[in-house]
């Protein structure tokens, strides 16, 4: 049996027709930039995060950059950002000329809250926690923290669309909330989008300009933006998924509950979920010592896994400049020499989950 990390036609074909109907029903209206359906997408998904305003955008990584952007930070200003983290997260920072301050993470992957106050200085401007994996960071405590201290807190939701902390969204526990609806993600689309979401009335204004050349009135051009929209197709698939996405993060944890009961393997650590956060399991991530061996071992077997992230951002090649160097860094780097990601997708068989778990336990 093969069996890759996502197998992405299974999910389309869950909803097949309606995403075709959807599709066609766009290109045959004729507008495909800004228009009816993007204006409902975002009403839609801004009501399902609980936010008062969402505003699409082209990528993730878009919607990061014009939210640090939107705060105001550039260059001098720091923003702490987990020092475990896909590079996306960070270059959101770097675009806008300001500086990031890593912070370890805590045992289940995100920033650990109790070094946060730490690494605040007069030059700090912005959190950013990123809910990876698609467990909720430790939002009560960061945000108690960064309030103390008057700071933003921009959510990176690109992993962990529907995951809660306590009773709140993951993108509505903070001040700005950033999505990624990469084809993979839990909520993904069929090509690049992403969405920004927050309750403040002048970030969402500053991000509708800022995503349409700066301009809310064509070429009234108020500030100096860029060509980031979330296109009319996307949005109307979007849409479709939407409306399953409760039942696709379902099946995610019904496959992560799987695996939790059925890999019993002493060289295997399995993910934990912290109390008070849910884990909508967008990566069911592993760690062994030997992981490249065990990778082997399991593409062997012809099970695919991939390794998010094998280089931590602060040791990234495009960051030499930033001076860290191995070792800055300890718990991060450990687990980017550590971590697997299983095969976790929508429409995985149970036969497939059990073969993987069965390998896992011959390992
Ligand atoms: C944690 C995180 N942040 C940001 C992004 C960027 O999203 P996009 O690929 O849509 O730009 C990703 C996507 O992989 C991600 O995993």
């Amino acid at each position: 049996m093969k069996i890759d990390l996502a197998v992405l036609d299974r999910q389309f074909k869950l909803h097949q027709t309606e995403y075709e109907e959807a599709a066609l029903r766009v290109l045959r209206s004729g507008w495909y930039i800004l228009g009816p359906e993007l204006e409902a997408f975002e009403k839609e998904f801004a009501d399902y995060v609980g936010a008062k305003h969402c505003i699409g955008v082209a990528s993730g990584l878009d919607a990061l950059t014009l939210a640090v952007r939107a705060l105001g930070i550039g260059t001098g200003d720091e923003v702490i950002v987990p020092a475990n983290t896909y590079i996306a997260t960070v270059l959101a920072v770097t675009e806008n000329g300001a500086k990031p301050v890593f912070l370890e993470p805590d045992e289940y992957y995100n920033l650990d809250a109790e070094k946060l106050e730490n690494a605040i200085t007069s030059k700090t401007k912005a959190v950013m926690a990123v809910h990876l994996y698609g467990q909720a960071a430790d939002m009560e405590n960061i945000i108690k923290i960064a309030e103390k201290h008057g700071l933003p807190v921009i959510e990176d939701c690109a992993q962990s669309h529907g995951a809660h902390n306590g009773t709140v969204m993951t993108g509505h526990c903070g001040t700005i909330g950033c999505f990624s609806f990469y084809p993979t993600k839990n909520l993904g689309a069929f090509g690049d989008a992403g969405a920004v979401v927050t309750d403040r009335d002048d970030i969402a204004e500053t991000i509708v300009k800022l995503r349409n050349y700066g301009s809310k009135i064509k070429y009234h051009n108020e500030l100096a933006g860029v060509n980031s929209r979330l296109d009319e197709l996307q949005a109307a698939l979007l849409r479709v998924k939407l409306r399953h996405l409760p039942e696709l993060i379902a099946e995610r944890k019904t496959i992560a509950k799987e695996y939790l009961e059925g890999i019993k393997n002493s060289k295997l650590t399995l993910p934990k979920t912290r109390e008070d956060a849910e884990h909508v399991y967008h990566q069911f991530v592993v760690r062994a010592k030997d992981r490249d061996g065990l990778q082997k071992y399991l593409e062997n077997n012809d099970i695919h896994t991939v390794i998010h992230y094998p280089i931590p951002p602060h040791l990234a090649e495009c960051y030499q400049s930033l001076g860290y160097k191995e070792g800055d860094y300890p718990i991060a780097e450990e687990y980017a020499k550590e971590v697997l990601s299983l095969p976790m997708f929508n429409g995985m068989k149970a036969e497939e989950v059990k073969y993987v778990v069965d390998v896992l336990n011959d390992y």
